[in-house]
């Protein structure tokens, strides 16, 4: 009986495992995984950029999120973790004007790790591009640009991303 039941708890661990690996994309060159769930995270803020044409959402992991209403925000604390989502802007079918989230174009993310991050602000930056989710960067060293361009708003702890204001009942 003993047996029976490590072999049925072997078989589903390894079922378990490829499940895994077939749903999670390749880590991206720094090793960082992609957070499975970030599709369920909340919103902290949107943007569009009228250069590229493109739209955003800035979704926060359960830490990211607290800390944004609680204005814990300079610096963020260890644990925050900040989703970029963009897309292609389009134009709404029934109603062109309104632009809405065409083709999506990549995620990117920014993980708070004051001791493990030290060398780029405390931030690990890592990006997926397309559908198939294809890590960028050609090496590890692609996180000097990611830092790079996040420096002028060094003060506010490298985010651009300002909480978008909403308002709350009492
Ligand atoms: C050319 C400049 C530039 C580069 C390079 C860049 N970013 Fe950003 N990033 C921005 C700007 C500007 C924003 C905020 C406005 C927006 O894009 O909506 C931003 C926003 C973000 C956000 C949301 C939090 C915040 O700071 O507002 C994340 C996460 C992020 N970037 C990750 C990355 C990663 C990962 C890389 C490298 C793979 C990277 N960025 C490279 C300019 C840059």
């Amino acid at each position: 009986m003993k047996r029976i039941l490590v072999a049925v708890a072997v078989i589903g661990l390894a079922g378990g495992l490829a499940l895994a690996k077939k749903e999670r994309p390749l880590p991206a060159p720094n090793g960082i995984e992609l957070p499975a769930d970030f599709a369920d995270w909340r919103i902290i803020s949107v943007s569009a950029r009228s250069d590229n044409d493109t739209m955003r959402a800035v979704l926060g992991n359960k830490a990211a999120i607290k800390a944004a209403r609680e204005g814990r925000v300079a610096p963020w604390p260890d644990g925050a973790v900040l989703a970029k989502v963009v897309w292609r802007r389009a134009g709404m079918e029934e109603w062109p004007p309104a632009a809405v989230p065409g083709d999506f174009v990549h995620v990117e993310f920014m993980l708070k790790d004051s001791r493990k991050y030290a060398q780029t602000g405390g931030w690990g930056f890592a990006r997926w591009l397309g559908n198939d989710l294809k890590p960028y960067g050609a090496d590890a060293g692609f996180v000097k640009d990611c830092f790079a361009c996040h420096q002028p708003v060094k003060a506010r702890d490298y985010v651009f991303t300002q909480p978008a204001v909403l308002p709350r009942l009492r």
